[in-house]
């Protein structure tokens, strides 16, 4: 296939420097100058990009999505907070004597993150990464294949890291999408990779792949069979820079760049485009703001922020939890607390984060949380012994905030007994609300806080493993 780059002249006079560069599509964004967080499963769940990009992320990328998960599943604006939701019914039709909840696959913040979010997908086959690609094509701004994850149930299905051995399906899987995604949803399609330990087969693959029609490729430096803790491999960095470039393909970096700084540090030294973050970001996603702006916040702030956008996204508590774990320091107190928790209600309480109460409470009923408060012990927070709220501020609470506040005080009052659950309406004021996109009838949905994040039955015959998600 010929490359679509376009030639355009860059600096001053007759002999100016001839670059060519692939179109940005009118939808797409440009992956040069950026510093970005990094596709990761579980760690890179909406309120973690929230987080990233509220300390400076330039992009984010959403958790690696296989194909088939996405086919299949229905597009909702969530109501309460303007989210878009991507979600199905569970395959097995639930536990037995449970109804059967809907699990959400996929959430995205169409305000926060409008014209900063890449869809990674996980796949072996342009026609159902062509069908999973246009779910969402029209609420991302890109769409990155992994070509990287070594995990064996990545590999084995032919998917991530596996692409690596056959580069002519993950050129072909680019190609198509170029074609049928790229082009008519007009967003750019991207491609991560690893590299070989021979820099000549790197080589060779990068070449191939920059001619299919994508806007940026990503280069993890690190080969598939090493493992995250060995340090990353810089020496192929300036062979890859260079082939992409002649092709006018953006190149991002990846592997052990620990900070914003840090990123424009190595993006100075090996003249790629841009950086990407993962682990560093898990721990502390402050590493995206520079020194000169504060640079690495406490872990508390951190957390406390990362709370906030957990709740109003209507995180699964699993999934909170599990960053949580990451986020606080093993040798906090704080950190065995937030790992016993059972509900929203104790993270915060745990945490002394007593203004985001009420809201937790909220969520922990639209979560179907709040018949577990019983198992903690009763406990006196400010929010119990404060004074009764102004007008003002009772008028600014939901029903179901309100409802939840009055019970929670009155069982830390001694009133304890057993709480009958309150169902809530479809709509609540637990979050802020906002509609960017009109909202669709609402189903009244359950998150449910066990399930994985994917939860697929097979929609259509398709050739991948029947892996979940992978890392
Ligand atoms: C928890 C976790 C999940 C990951 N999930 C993905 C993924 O979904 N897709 C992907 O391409 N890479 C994934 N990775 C790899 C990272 O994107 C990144 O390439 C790797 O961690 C190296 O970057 P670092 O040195 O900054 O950590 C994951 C890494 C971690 C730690």
């Amino acid at each position: 296939m010929a490359t679509l780059a376009s030639a355009i002249t860059t600096g001053p006079g007759p002999a100016r420097d001839v670059v060519p560069r692939v179109p940005i599509p009118a939808k797409g964004v440009d992956y040069r100058n950026k510093i970005v967080l990094a596709p990761m499963v579980r760690s890179g769940e909406l309120p973690s990009r929230l987080l990233a990009l509220k300390y400076g992320a330039d992009l984010v990328w959403g958790p690696e999505t296989i194909s088939r998960a996405l086919i299949g599943t229905e597009r909702r604006v969530n109501p309460r907070n303007g989210t878009i939701e991507f979600t199905r019914m569970p395959s097995n039709g639930g536990r037995p004597n449970k109804p059967s909840k809907e699990s959400v696959i996929y959430r995205i913040d169409p305000v926060r993150e409008k014209g900063r979010l890449i869809f990674q997908l996980g796949t072996a086959s342009p026609e159902l990464a062509v069908a999973a690609a246009r779910v969402v094509a029209d609420d991302v701004s890109g769409i990155d294949v992994n070509a990287g994850c070594p995990k064996p149930f990545s590999t084995s299905g032919g998917m991530g890291a596996a692409l690596l051995r056959t580069p002519d399906l993950l050129v072909s899987i680019l190609e198509t999408l170029v074609k049928e995604v790229g082009e008519p949803y007009q967003i750019g399609i991207s491609v991560k990779i690893r590299i070989f330990s021979d820099p000549e087969e790197t080589e060779a693959l990068v070449s191939r792949l920059v001619k299919t029609g994508i806007t940026a490729l990503t280069v993890h430096c690190r080969t598939t069979p090493m493992r995250p803790r060995e340090a990353a491999i810089r020496d192929q960095l300036r062979m890859i820079t260079s082939i992409c470039h002649n092709a006018g393909v953006a190149c991002v970096m990846n592997g052990d760049v620990k900070s914003r700084d840090h990123g424009l540090e190595l993006m100075n030294e090996y003249g790629v485009d841009g950086a990407m973050i993962a682990t560093s970001a898990e721990t502390n996603s402050s590493c995206f703001r520079t020194k000169e702006d504060g640079g690495i916040a406490p872990w508390r702030e951190v957390v406390y922020e990362y709370l906030r956008f957990c709740i109003e996204s209507e995180n699964r508590l699993g999934n909170t939890k599990y960053l949580l774990n990451m986020l606080i320091p093993g040798k906090d107190k704080e950190f065995k607390d937030t790992k016993l928790s059972k509900t929203y209600l104790d993270i915060c309480r745990g945490l002394k984060f007593d203004d985001l109460l009420p809201d937790a409470m909220a969520l922990d009923q639209i979560l179907g949380l709040d018949d577990k408060w019983e198992s903690v012990p009763p406990v006196t927070h400010s929010l119990a012994q404060s004074e009764p709220d102004t007008p003002t501020q009772s008028e600014h609470k939901s029903k179901a905030v309100q409802n939840a506040m009055q019970s929670e005080t009155a069982r830390a009052a001694g009133g304890g007994g057993v709480r009958t659950k309150t169902p809530l309406p479809a709509v609540h004021g637990g979050g802020p609300i906002r509609r960017s996109s009109a909202p669709r009838p609402a189903t009244v949905t359950q998150v449910d806080d066990e399930q994985p994040a994917v939860e697929a039955p097979i929609p259509a015959p398709q050739t991948e493993a029947p892996s979940q998600v992978t890392a």
